[in-house]
């Protein structure tokens, strides 16, 4: 038997998806809307502990429908597994769409009309589990929580609560200057001190002796993303260790307009 993610045909979750907000809301110069919106990952029976905020699909999500699908995933499915957490998750995103343009993501982090959806979602997944710690990916999620629990009509949480670096933070730190190496050392010391405090909250699937990361993620530390959490019948590799989709294109309307999917070598059946 195959497991899958059945998606969202019951409620609260089939009125969302049947609402979700569009050009209007998000506009098309600043985010790749033509992609489609791209919701969640994880548990949506009522079982999640622990709810995710991430920052926005890229293209290993366009083509799954399901977020933190990619390397950025994989680290944090690692993360995870150390607190002991293999399937009681949740994880939305901080944007549907995957931003277009450095700037669009900080110019839109305190949208009214944007949060006001995505307060739906949060507002439900708090309500329909009992989440004992939500955990922020980078700053922009970390914004899309303040607000979330600024906000007088949320819902009540009194939950833990960590905001951690974003996954690539030492990709795109290492990309404007800063050195890869150092900028991982930060990374692991920042995920440790996270794991110390959130084990203390946070019940685990399996409980583990905690192993914190060493001074940078190798390999290793790329966690295999689970067959339930992809839509049914989608094929193996688009879990596997070898990124296998990327935005290609002459220019920058082709680049935007195609996204380029191709099997892992090893993952071809001869
Ligand atoms: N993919 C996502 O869905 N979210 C992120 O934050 C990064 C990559």
């Amino acid at each position: 038997m195959h497991a899958f993610d059945p998606g969202y045909a019951h409620a609260p979750y089939a009125a969302l998806v049947g609402d979700y907000p569009g050009p209007e809301t998000y506009p098309p110069r600043e985010f790749r809307v033509e992609w489609g919106p791209i919701f969640h990952r994880g548990r949506l029976d009522g079982s999640a502990r622990v709810l995710v905020i991430g920052q926005d699909p890229a293209g290993h999500e366009a083509i799954t429908r399901r977020i933190l699908v990619g390397t950025a995933g994989r680290r944090f499915q690692g993360f995870l597994h150390r607190l002991g957490i293999d399937t009681s998750y949740v994880l939305i995103n901080t944007y549907l769409y995957s931003v277009y343009g450095q700037q669009a993501g900080n110019a839109h982090a305190k949208d009214r009309d944007i949060a006001r959806y995505r307060h739906r979602w949060l507002d439900t997944l708090v309500t329909h589990n009992e989440i004992e710690a939500v955990i922020s990916l980078g700053g922009l999620a970390n914004t899309c929580f303040h607000t979330w629990r600024s906000d007088p009509h949320s819902a009540p949480y009194d939950g833990a609560y960590a905001h951690i670096l974003h996954p690539t933070f030492p990709d795109s730190a290492a990309a404007s200057g800063t050195d890869f190496k150092a900028a991982m050392r930060r990374l692991t010391t920042n995920w440790n001190s996270a794991l110390t405090a959130l084990s203390a909250d946070v019940t685990p699937d399996v409980q583990r002796p905690l192993d914190l990361y060493g001074e940078a993620l190798t390999s290793s530390d790329l966690a295999v993303i689970p067959e339930a959490d992809l839509p049914a019948g989608l094929p193996s590799w688009m879990r596997s260790d070898e990124p296998w989709a990327a935005r290609k294109g002459a220019n920058s309307q082709e680049k935007r307009a195609t996204i380029e999917v191709r099997i892992p070598e090893d993952e071809r059946p001869f």
